[in-house]
């Protein structure tokens, strides 16, 4: 199994309330136990009406409990037990009653039983909603999930598109992959709570005609991964992306642009309200002087045409260059002497911190290997000089990054 254990030694309890959407906690289960969380499932009697027991334990690999008065505990407490044994209580779906009884406080069923008892201080609530879009909207579920909020509880999603009957709008479970990445994030440390970070990813594209364009080989997956890191430890995160064909993670708002023009635009207005700057993005360092507006044609061309170029405006440079920059983070992709590329770049752009890797190596992949330059020292991530995932590494960098904002 290649997945990261994220989840690895956490105890989820997983509540399933009534809902055409349990279908998708059958997964949910399976992507849980994969990352290395213990799952045990308690369902409610309108639950068991949409999905059996049996597949749930096949897949939790736990006996699954249905009833406060289940007496295979020897105390005859699920309730209890359930409580203090998770670190967190992920209820999905959620019905529109069950969000009901967890708002007033009622506990006449297992899982809103199960929710009133648990320890709030240690045992996490997160819930997700699943259902009618005129059920989302009406006043009186408006008023439980601001209560539920007000009392603590995280409410994840709903999503919006079809619904199974047949009607488009809000009220969707968000999938079991997104659930999965909002209870990884959860166990982040929040290192960077109340930070804003502004983080550039992916390669530029500069046009040569309307078809034709100079790029390069970056995937955006580093930068992708360090804002999913600075979002879990906590920050706000401004990601502005070239043209990369990657998911936006988790609660981070995206800006896409094409060339680097238009990612200095983007990015030069936007740095003054940003703590942090992190520039991932490989930026082309040339474009064509000027832009044919029509494909140029090979037809009557006696030799190759000749492109003259024009130097893009550097980013990271400009940003550092503020009167009052934000902490400016850089990416060095050498393709040798990585320490003393990556040593040169930090004393011309006049950084605190770069991040050296060998981009030939690592354009594309999922896993880096990188080097951590100050202007005093140097060490390699990870520390014994081998490979690792980009989102480990990221996590690892904003954590350098939050020690040295102190
Ligand atoms: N960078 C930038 N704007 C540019 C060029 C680079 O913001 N026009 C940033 C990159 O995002 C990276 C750092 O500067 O954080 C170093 O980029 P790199 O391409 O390695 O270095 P260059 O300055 O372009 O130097 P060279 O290509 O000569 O290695």
């Amino acid at each position: 199994m290649s997945e990261r254990q994220d989840l690895q030694g956490r105890h989820i309890v997983l509540g399933l309330s009534g809902g055409i959407a349990c279908y998708k906690s059958a997964e949910l289960v399976r992507l849980l136990t994969r990352h290395g969380a213990d799952v045990r499932v308690v369902m409610t009697p309108a639950a068991e009406s949409f999905i059996t027991a049996v597949t749930l334990q096949a897949l939790s690999g736990q006996p699954v409990v249905t009833s406060q008065w289940d007496s295979r505990d020897h105390n005859n407490m699920p309730h209890i037990n359930l409580g203090r044994w998770a670190d967190a209580i992920v209820i999905a779906p959620a019905s529109a009653d069950l969000m009901a009884q967890l708002a007033q406080g009622r506990a006449d069923e297992l899982l809103s039983l199960l929710c009133l008892a648990r320890p709030r201080e240690r045992c996490a609530l997160m819930v997700a909603p699943a259902m009618n879009r005129e059920m989302w909207s009406h006043p009186a579920t408006e008023r439980n999930v601001a209560q539920l909020r007000a009392d603590g509880a995280l409410i994840l999603g709903p999503g919006c598109g079809d619904q199974a009957c047949g009607e488009t709008g809000d009220g969707r479970m968000l999938e079991p992959a997104d659930l999965l990445d909002a209870l990884i994030a959860h166990f982040q440390p929040k290192v960077l709570a109340g930070k804003r970070l502004l983080i550039t990813a992916g390669p530029t594209f500069e046009p040569i005609d309307p078809v034709r364009g100079i790029t390069n080989h970056s995937s955006g997956k580093m930068g992708f991964a360090m804002a999913r890191a600075a979002a879990e430890a906590g920050a706000q995160v401004t990601l502005v992306a070239g043209p990369v064909h990657q998911p936006t993670p988790q609660g981070v708002r995206r800006i896409d642009v094409m060339t680097a023009q238009q990612m200095y635009d983007a990015v030069l207005p936007e740095a003054k309200a940003h703590d942090v700057f992190v520039a991932t993005a490989a930026v082309a360092d040339w474009r064509p002087a000027t832009l044919n507006e029509h494909k140029i044609k090979k037809e009557g061309k006696k030799s190759a045409p000749l492109f003259e170029l024009t130097e893009n405006p550097d980013i990271l440079a400009a940003v550092a260059g503020l009167p009052q920059p934000p902490f400016c983070v850089g990416f060095a992709a050498e393709s040798q002497d990585l320490l003393d590329h990556a040593r040169a770049k930090l004393l011309r752009k006049k950084l605190p911190m770069i991040v050296g890797n060998l981009g030939p190596a690592t354009f594309g992949r999922d896993d880096n290997a990188l080097l951590v330059v100050d202007a005093q020292s140097h060490y390699p991530l990870p520390a014994d000089g081998s490979a690792a995932d980009k989102l480990t590494l990221a996590r690892a960098l904003m954590a350098d990054i939050a020690r040295r904002l102190g």
